[in-house]
C-alpha cells in the first residue's frame, strides 16, 4: 500500500521583490484575489486533496501570515453580536486547529530547494506535497486533488506541468519527456530555466509537487544549481529512472495564474472577480465599457 499524502510544505520565505514596495510589509501570500489572500486558495486546494498538516517555511516579516490563521476572538464576538452568521462562517473557515499548522524559518533565502530542505524533520519518512501559493489554479477539481489521484497510480515523484510558449521556457523548469501517456508523462530529464533553443520540450513545471522523502536526502548534498541557489529541480531530477521512484509530469486540467508576477496577478483578479455571482455583472459591464472607450480612442 502506498503511503497517503497528508502533509504539504508551503515555501513562502522568498523576498517577493517583484511586488515591492507592497511586499516591504505585506507578505506576497497575503495579497488578496477579490477578498481572500492567495494562501487561502492554496489551503482550500490542499484540504480537497486530503492534506491534514500544513508546514510553512517562512522568513522575517511574515508575521501577517501567522496572524491570518489565528483565531480572532474579538472579531468573532462582534460578528456574533451583530448576527452576521454568514461572515462568521467565512471567518471560522480560515482558522487552523492547534497542531494542524507549523512554521519553520529559513534563515537565508538560499532558494526553493533549501526552503523545502528546512522542513525535512517535520515531514519525516513519507511522501509530501509542495505548494507554491503564488501559483493559483482555477479548476473544477482542485489541481492537487487531481495529482494525488494520479500519484496513487504512479508513486515516485510528480510535478504539475503545463504547455508554455517556446519563448517562455527560460522562466521555468522544463521536462524532457520519455513517455507521453496523456495527462501523465514519464520524465527522462529536467532542465532549469533553459533558453528556448536548449529546451527539451515546452512542458513546464509549475508550483505543485508530490515528492518522496528521498528528495530530502538529495537536498542534503546542497548542490548549487542555476543562479547560485539550491534548486529543487536538481534534487527531483536525481530520482529520474530509479526503480523505486521515478519522476512523472502531470498535465492538470485547469487554468494557472502566475500571481507572483504583476500581470498574472491582475489577470487572476479579473478572472476570479468574473467567477463570482455577486460581482460578475458589474465587473463585466465595466470591462466592456473600458474596452469600447479604448477602441474608440485609437
Ligand atoms: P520566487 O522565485 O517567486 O521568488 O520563489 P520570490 O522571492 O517569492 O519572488 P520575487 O521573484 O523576488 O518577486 C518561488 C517560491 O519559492 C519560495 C518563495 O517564497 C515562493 O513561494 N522561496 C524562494 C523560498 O521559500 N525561499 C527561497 O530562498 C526562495
Amino acid at each position: 500500500m502506498r503511503k497517503k499524502v497528508t502533509k504539504a510544505i508551503f515555501p513562502v520565505a522568498g523576498l517577493g521583490t517583484r511586488f515591492l514596495p507592497a511586499t516591504k510589509s505585506v507578505p506576497k501570500e497575503i495579497m488578496t484575489l477579490v477578498d481572500r489572500p492567495l494562501v487561502q486558495y492554496a489551503i482550500d486546494e490542499c484540504r480537497a486533496a486530503g492534506i491534514k498538516e500544513f508546514i510553512f517555511v517562512t522568513s522575517r516579516g511574515k508575521g501577517a501570515l501567522e496572524d491570518y490563521f489565528d483565531v480572532a476572538p474579538t472579531l468573532e464576538q462582534e460578528l456574533q453580536k451583530k448576527d452576521k452568521t454568514e461572515l462568521l462562517e467565512i471567518l471560522k473557515a480560515t482558522n487552523m486547529d492547534s497542531g494542524e499548522i507549523a512554521y519553520i524559518r529559513q534563515h537565508k533565502a538560499l532558494g526553493l530547494g533549501h526552503a523545502i530542505w528546512c522542513a525535512r524533520r517535520l515531514v519525516g519518512d513519507e511522501p509530501f506535497a509542495v505548494v507554491l501559493p503564488d501559483d493559483v489554479i482555477a479548476a473544477e477539481k482542485p489541481c492537487l486533488q487531481q495529482m494525488v489521484e494520479a500519484y496513487e497510480e504512479t508513486g515516485g515523484n510528480m510535478v504539475a506541468a503545463m504547455e508554455v510558449p517556446t519563448e517562455k521556457t527560460k522562466s521555468y523548469g522544463v521536462l524532457d519527456v520519455d513517455e507521453d501517456m496523456g495527462s501523465i508523462v514519464k520524465v527522462k530529464g529536467m532542465v532549469e530555466k533553459p533558453e528556448p533553443e536548449d529546451a527539451p520540450s515546452n512542458l513546464a513545471v509549475i508550483g505543485r509537487y508530490i515528492l518522496s522523502p528521498q528528495i530530502f536526502e538529495n537536498l542534503n548534498q546542497k548542490k548549487t544549481g542555476a543562479g547560485g541557489e539550491i534548486q529543487l529541480t536538481d534534487a527531483i531530477a536525481e530520482e529520474i529512472g530509479k526503480d523505486d521512484g521515478g519522476v512523472y509530469g502531470f498535465r492538470f486540467r485547469g487554468q494557472r495564474f502566475d500571481c507572483g508576477s504583476k500581470s498574472g496577478f491582475l489577470q487572476a483578479t479579473v478572472a476570479f472577480g468574473l467567477a463570482r455571482d455577486e460581482l460578475r455583472d458589474d465587473l463585466e459591464g465595466y470591462l466592456t465599457e473600458l474596452m469600447a472607450s479604448r477602441k474608440a480612442a485609437e
